[in-house]
């Protein structure tokens, strides 16, 4: 959900102004290392990762910019051997971490280490938030959680910000949360799939329905009936879907005047859920009364959405802020698990006994009904699943792509046995962590391959007959911090348990409702044939899952 949260430092790659930035660095760099370079050749300082192409000062800087998957790759093997390794990304002191013990360190509960300022960040520039209001939470020194951090009083207005939007936020984890919310979808999901009748073929493109009729499905169990009442679906997908494309432009922008493209695209994203918050949700009358204190309201939407809201209202926060944060989450809500499912169906529909499989566990995890004949999907049988559960991992393990990133705001910071000196960077890329061989090889199956069983093991089983079978169990395949899709420490996805469900209950859906066959590959757009195909658009590379570049034509028959 809170996928927005991770995105991290660095810099815009449009070829406008690239060689403007590169040059400024270049400044920047000779500067910073003339005034305090020579006070870095001690000793006890991290491996340091040679000059891209030789290039010195800022060679590994244009090769992070430039060529993102390179720099990947060259880095993932380097951090094969040690773990960690420092680099300069412009003038500030960058180190890439790897390995579980330094990813839990970054994770754990710190006053050295902070990622506040990326959320900052994110909050001014994809949730729109005022410039006032964004004071307001950066003069509050007092930390996410209860107790304000050592040698902090609250905010003069007495309000501790970041505290009560963490407090609010972790109720989104929360089992009542989910579980509202993971039926609300079911139901809205099932009404998009009714719609396709009974035993007559269509024409799919795969990814496009699951950007229309699954995020659809998600955004009207979270926010309610009278978002896409008032402002219609389809228009709200079409601005979404824009906006998503532009995020990481607005991350790493320009000033308006000189791009005013992505900052248009947000603006109509933006109007719409403002014209939702101010023309419906603040028209209820006392939100909190006990009428409408429920799990989920038509106007409001899940009690997460009513109560967060609310609150900002209550502090002061302008309507603004409300609606652009509101938009933040429906980012965390659909930026993750549309591509994620996507790729997921798509592997599974390319591999006919994998299909099978999926499919025959899928339908042990329904019931159904015998008065109504209608279906149920068990969620806690669903959730055991170990083919589904596995697929699901390994599709998260191959196409998430999230730079953790925190930033170190005590004196030092110690990972690895070493002191990281304040203001520095410090980044554990998913990309890294999860393509790396020694966690997640098996014999046949390297680390870069989607490989479905990755996660499956085989116990013996007596049956009846006396005869020995195996039965496949779900054990992941590398240890917990070798793995951190949804981030880790205080700022964890508070949508993960939602996502999961979501994610699960899509593919186990699909593969139970529909006979499906490939067509062909197509462009993203659906409009033309595509001759190869799907690759992850590279776009989105550190920000969120990076989502298919082609989409897969697909002919399908519902069956049930
Ligand atoms: C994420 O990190 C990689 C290097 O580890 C870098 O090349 C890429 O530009 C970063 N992405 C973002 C969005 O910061
Ligand atoms: C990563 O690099 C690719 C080119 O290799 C580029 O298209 C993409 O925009 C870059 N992504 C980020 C987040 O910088």
């Amino acid at each position: 959900m809170d996928a927005i949260n991770y995105i991290t430092t660095g810099f815009r790659t449009s070829p406008f102004y690239i060689s403007a930035i590169l040059l400024l660095l270049l400044l920047v760099s000779v500067f910073a290392i003339r005034v305090f370079g020579n006070h870095c050749a001690e000793s006890s300082e991290p491996w340091e990762l040679p000059n891209w192409k030789g290039i010195p000062l800022i060679g590994n800087t244009i090769q992070y910019i430039v060529d993102n998957s390179s720099f990947i790759t060259r880095t993932t093997l380097v951090l094969q051997a040690r773990d960690i390794v420092q680099f300069r990304l412009g003038p500030i002191k960058t180190y890439l971490v790897s390995g579980p013990q330094n990813v839990q360190a970054l994770f754990r509960k710190s006053a050295s280490v902070s990622g506040d300022k990326f959320l900052l960040m994110t909050m001014e520039s994809l949730m729109c938030y005022t410039k006032e209001d964004l004071t307001k939470f950066a003069n509050d020194k007092t930390g996410r959680l209860a107790v304000p951090k050592e040698g902090t009083a609250a905010p003069q207005d007495g309000t501790r910000y970041w505290h009560g939007m963490h407090h609010h936020m972790k109720t989104l984890a929360q089992i009542t949360s989910t579980s509202v919310l993971t039926d609300k979808f079911l139901e809205f999901f099932d009404e998009r799939i009714q719609a396709y009748p009974l035993g007559e073929p269509a024409t799919v493109n795969l990814f496009n329905f699951m950007r229309t009729k699954m995020a659809g499905a998600a955004i009207r169990a979270l926010a309610g009936d009278a978002l896409f009442a008032r402002v219609g679906e389809d228009n709200l997908l079409d601005a979404f879907w824009a906006y998503d494309t532009i995020v990481i432009n607005l991350l790493y922008a320009l000033p308006k005047w000189m791009d005013p493209k992505p900052w248009k695209i947000r603006a109509h994203a933006f109007d719409l859920c403002l014209e939702w918050l101010q023309r419906d949700f603040d028209a209820v009358e006392d939100p909190e009364s006990e009428r409408n204190d429920v799990d989920w309201h038509p106007v409001m939407g899940l009690r997460f959405i009513r109560e967060f809201l609310t609150w900002y209202k209550k502090e002061g926060l302008s309507d603004n802020t409300r609606a652009g944060h509101f938009l933040g989450f429906l980012l965390g809500l659909n930026g993750n698990t549309i591509p994620i499912a996507g790729w997921a169906l798509m592997e599974i529909i390319l591999d006919r006994p994998l299909w099978k499989a999926v499919q025959e566990e899928a339908e042990s995890a329904f019931t159904v009904n015998p008065t109504t004949g209608k279906r149920n999907l068990d969620i806690q049988k669903m959730m055991g699943l170990p083919i589904l559960q596995s697929v699901y991992v390994e599709t998260l393990r191959v196409h998430v792509s999230v730079n953790v990133t925190r930033e170190v705001v005590g004196e030092t910071a110690t990972i690895a046995g070493y002191k990281l000196p304040r203001n520095s960077l410090i980044q554990a890329p998913t990309r890294i962590a999860h393509f790396n061989e020694k966690a997640w090889a098996t014999a046949d199956h390297s680390a870069a391959e989607f490989w479905p069983y990755r996660h499956i093991k085989y116990a013996e089983v007596q049956v009846e007959n006396g005869e020995v079978t195996k039965k496949p169990e779900f054990v992941l395949a590398a240890g917990p911090n070798d793995f951190f899709p949804y981030g880790g420490g205080v700022s964890i996805c508070p949508g993960r348990h939602f996502a999961k469900q979501e994610i699960m209950a899509t593919i186990a859906i699909m593969v139970s409702t529909f006979d499906m066959e490939m067509v062909e590959w197509v462009s993203f757009d659906g409009k033309t044939k595509s001759n190869r195909p799907a690759q992850e658009n590279p776009k989105y590379s550190g920000s969120a899952s990076m989502p298919p570049d082609r989409d897969m034509k697909v002919r399908w028959t519902r069956r049930i």
